[in-house]
């Protein structure tokens, strides 16, 4: 699924927005297009259901702020933006060009005002205690722990008071059985994750896993939910 996969770094010195240790996704329309072709071929469209899953226990209002981090082609953000209505604003922000491009491609074809930016979750480019809600969904098995730690901190600083955070994940690799063992590089358990969310000064942290189904390849994947302190 990642063919078009990069670790970037810049020059030494410099940190330029897209400058990180995760695994950047270059795909542009094939992600989405791949992301389809693999979600409903392979997982029985649970890709799908997880992250509609992560926008439903978000429980967006009208007029709130959301970010979505590591927004990739920008779908989950454009859904949310539907959600948070003309009053409310979505960010979407991701390392990879040409997943940016794509995701304004698609804003301005469905008349969104979702602002879409190269970016990266350890350098968040908000002032702090900006938004209602972010987002991270498939993303965290992208970072090494350190980054990981990084980013919630990132988050946790552009996050009102109360906000939500909602993170959806593969399951990590060794948890995974089958032929879903093989797929992708896998990440931190849940239980690792969430302790990393509380770490970062969250609470009320919930976990819901998601097995996969019969004849599916999905590799099974988890939700955390939680709120700023
Ligand atoms: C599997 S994609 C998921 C995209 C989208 N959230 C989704 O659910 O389809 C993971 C994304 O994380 C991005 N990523 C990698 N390192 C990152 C970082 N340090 N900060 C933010 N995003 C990063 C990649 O470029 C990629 O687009």
């Amino acid at each position: 699924m990642h063919s078009f996969a990069h670790h970037n770094h810049g020059a030494a010195g410099k940190a330029p927005n897209s400058e990180t240790h995760g695994l950047v996704l270059k795909e542009g329309w094939r992600y989405d297009l791949h992301g389809w072709l693999i979600d409903t071929f392979r997982f029985r469209g649970q890709a799908r259901t997880l992250k509609r899953r992560a926008v439903a226990l978000a429980d967006m209002r009208p007029g709130e702020q959301a970010l979505d981090v590591g927004c990739g082609t920008g779908t989950l953000a454009l859904d949310v933006q539907r959600r948070v209505g003309a009053t409310g604003r979505v960010y979407g922000i991701d390392p990879g060009a040409e997943q940016i491009a794509r995701a304004c491609a698609k804003a301005a074809r469905r008349h969104l005002p979702v602002v879409f930016r190269v970016g990266v979750i350890e350098r968040l480019a908000f002032p702090d205690q900006t938004f209602d809600v972010v987002f991270s969904t498939l993303m965290m098995h992208h970072l090494p722990d350190t980054l990981k730690r990084q980013g919630l901190a990132e988050i946790a600083r552009v996050l009102k008071s109360g906000g939500r955070l909602v993170i959806a994940d593969f399951a990590r690799k060794q948890e995974r059985q089958g032929q879903a063992a093989r797929f992708h590089a896998g990440g931190s358990s849940l239980q690792d994750l969430a302790a990393l969310v509380k770490d970062a000064g969250f609470e009320q942290v919930e976990m819901e896993q998601m097995q996969p189904l019969r004849f599916s390849a999905f590799p099974g994947a988890g939700i955390i939910s939680a709120r700023k302190r």
